[in-house]
């Protein structure tokens, strides 16, 4: 019998998504026979029924696209937020998937889609997933797709960065993306030879970075790029925001936990504009004048590299090859050069970050570069 799936895509676009949609589509009706649809705008186009049939027309030509010919949005099934309220439309998006008659919802995101195609997953929707994320931090998998290509336009950014610190002898920070994670600012930093590199596993001393510039300035380079993650902090920073996220999980009622909350939601917001301070502190602390750079969503954008049109082929291609075998509840995971299908509670909530003993750490420390602690 013809198999029907349905794709969605979910969370921040990512380069890469339509490289794995053509793959999947195509895999999966060619060598198949299957039907395609897909879903508009992620989650919230499978509760609104809002579909496109994905025929091999609709295929071609997107390999090298930008962005998600699906749309996407960062709706959750289990809160929705409709007319002013927050509402659970898991029921209603199971009747959407049954009315199409699909045997497979295939979900293309990062860490909160995994988690959500799981939620979908327990209310009896054939599942599967692939991970796409610039941030590279979803758990069970070798890289997700999206990450090479952000890699390159931040490395990209140093590079151009240098010629311009080095005229006016200035400091320059630049901000990277990459959430809670370091993946993204560590790699393009030591790959456009910064000379300070913070990110949010290792909360770093303005003291120390400061030091570390007066250093090359007594050296006579008397300039510095300062990568900073988006999620960096400082030594205080880290500590009061601990402090704040122990206080939810260990709150003992409902109350409790709402007030705990919104004390760290607070904290949070106050994050922003934090890398504008640090630069503010870095010129008054080290007496060189220091400008900022937020490369932000220039980081999503664009063209996929080759590696990425590579990983999402070849990842879409395996999702084909997992559905004809009925393997559901499971991410396709990237694993070597192959793929694998990893079970989704071993990878919801599982979060990648960078570990202290990174051979990317390691090799940072190596060459001289200051990581702020
Ligand atoms: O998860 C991808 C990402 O680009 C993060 O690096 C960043 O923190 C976030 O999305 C930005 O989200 P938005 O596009 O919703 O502002």
């Amino acid at each position: 019998m013809t198999k029907s799936i349905g794709i969605l895509t979910a969370g921040g676009d990512s380069p890469g998504l339509n490289s794995a949609i053509r793959a999947l589509g195509k895999t999966a009706q060619e060598l198949y026979g299957m039907e395609v649809i897909g879903f508009r705008d992620g989650f919230r186009g499978l509760m609104e029924n809002r579909t496109i049939r994905l025929k091999s027309e609709n295929l071609s030509g997107i390999l090298t696209i930008g962005g998600t010919i699906l749309g996407t949005s960062r709706d959750k099934p289990h809160r929705m937020p409709i007319g002013g309220q927050v509402m659970d439309m898991r029921d209603v998006m199971v009747d959407n998937y049954h009315k199409h008659h699909l045997d497979a919802l295939v979900c293309l995101g990062g860490g909160g889609t995994q988690k959500n195609a799981y939620r979908l997953m327990q209310k009896g929707i054939n599942v599967i997933t692939l991970p796409k994320t610039i941030d590279n931090d979803v758990g069970g998998t070798d890289v997700t797709f999206g990450f090479d290509t952000a890699l390159g336009i931040a490395t990209e950014a140093i590079d151009r960065l240098h010629s311009t610190a080095h005229s006016h002898h200035r400091i320059i920070v630049v901000e990277i993306m990459g959430h809670n994670a370091g993946w993204l600012a560590l790699g393009a930093g030591i790959a456009g030879g910064a000379d300070v590199i913070l990110i949010p596993e290792i909360p770093y001393d303005v003291k120390v970075v400061a030091q570390a510039i007066r250093q090359r300035s007594r050296a006579g380079k008397n300039f510095s790029i300062v990568a900073v993650s988006e999620g960096a902090m400082s030594l205080d920073d880290a500590k009061i925001l601990r402090r704040a996220r122990e206080k939810v999980e260990k709150a003992e009622n409902k109350e409790a936990r709402k007030k705990a909350k919104t004390k760290l939601a607070e904290l949070e917001k106050q994050h922003v504009g934090n890398t504008l301070r640090l630069t503010n502190r870095l010129e008054e602390l080290t007496g060189l004048e220091s400008r900022l750079t937020i490369l932000g969503h220039l980081q999503r954008g664009g063209t996929p590299s080759a590696a990425d049109r590579l990983l999402a082929s070849r990842l879409g291609t395996a999702c084909a090859h997992f559905i004809s075998e009925g393997k559901f509840g499971v991410m396709v995971a990237a694993r070597g050069d192959g793929a694998e299908a990893v079970p989704l509670d071993q990878v919801v909530g599982r979060r990648k970050t960078v570990p202290l003993d990174h051979p990317w750490i390691v090799s940072a420390r190596g060459v001289g570069t200051c990581l702020g602690d």
